[in-house]
């Protein structure tokens, strides 16, 4: 008998280790419906627009604390003109840039996506493009107005320490945060305690402590200390991702629809 008929004679190959585990909320901020998380960004960028109608002299810094790629995703074809593409937080900041007075930093982590952006605008004049959001305080120092873009993957990404030091930093400041409530109720649903489940139980734990109330506006509105708040409503994005866009800020000009003035 051939042990090997089955397999054309040739010994079977060993089996194969599976396939390392990518989860699915690692790139959650990022996808196919990202378009409708752009366009909400690019409804409440309005307070950039009126800030500078009403003091057309102010030193602006748009920041942008998780520029990703700067590359938008396939809108709906809507005529016969090629594709169009959804703009990304990046290029909806950058495009400002070619305004005197209009400063922007885009903040990104991942290598080949800081890549992508230096190579789009690495010479675009007033632009700064860094590393990790974590070092933007000092750079912020002497602007009147910072507008801030907080996109990150999930509810540990938003780097609420930084955006608590640069609202602190500038006199006045507006700050648009997407957030995701289906991480961070993934977060609140964990095991109870560190007694009940171990090792794993008390990272869940310091997990919820760290970032289970970031499903609360309010708590939002007190870290940064604004005197207004506007939100859209909740938008489900992909199986991992729940939208809520919040607009947190000294004067609340989002008069869309799709904004609910909530203080
Ligand atoms: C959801 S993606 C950004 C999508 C992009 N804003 C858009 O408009 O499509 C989140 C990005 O934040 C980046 N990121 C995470 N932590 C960061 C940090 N500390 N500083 C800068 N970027 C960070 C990740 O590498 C990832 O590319």
């Amino acid at each position: 008998m051939n042990l090997f008929s089955n397999t054309g004679g040739l010994p079977p190959s060993p089996p194969r280790s599976p396939p390392k585990r990518k989860r699915d909320r690692d790139d959650a901020g990022k996808g196919p419906q990202s378009w409708k998380k752009h366009r909400l960004f690019g409804l409440a960028f309005a307070q950039f627009h009126a800030f500078r109608r009403k003091f057309p002299n102010a030193r602006c810094v748009i920041i942008d604390f998780n520029a990703g790629d700067g590359e938008g995703v396939d809108l709906a074809q809507g005529d016969l003109f090629g594709p169009n593409r959804s703009r990304a937080t990046a290029e909806l900041a950058a495009q400002q840039a070619a305004t005197d007075n209009v400063f922007v930093i885009l903040c990104e982590k991942q290598a080949d996506r800081f890549a992508k952006l230096k190579e789009k605008y690495g010479t675009t004049p007033r632009v700064t493009i860094i590393r990790d959001h974590r070092d933007v305080v000092p750079l912020v120092v002497g602007f009147d107005y910072a507008i801030v873009l907080s996109d990150p993957c999930g509810p540990a990404g938003h780097g609420e320490d930084i955006l608590g030091a640069v609202s602190r930093a500038v006199p006045k400041a507006d700050f648009i945060i997407a957030l995701n409530l289906h991480g961070v109720n993934r977060i609140n649903g964990t095991h109870q305690s560190a007694e009940q489940v171990g090792r794993a139980g008390k990272a869940n734990a310091t997990s919820r402590e760290r970032h289970g109330w970031k499903n609360d506006p309010y708590r939002w509105q007190a870290l940064l200390g604004r005197r207004h708040m506007a939100s859209s409503r909740v938008i489900p994005m992909s199986s991992t991702f729940t939208l809520q866009m919040l607009v947190i800020a000294d004067f609340v000009v989002v008069k869309d629809s799709e904004f609910e003035v909530l203080a």
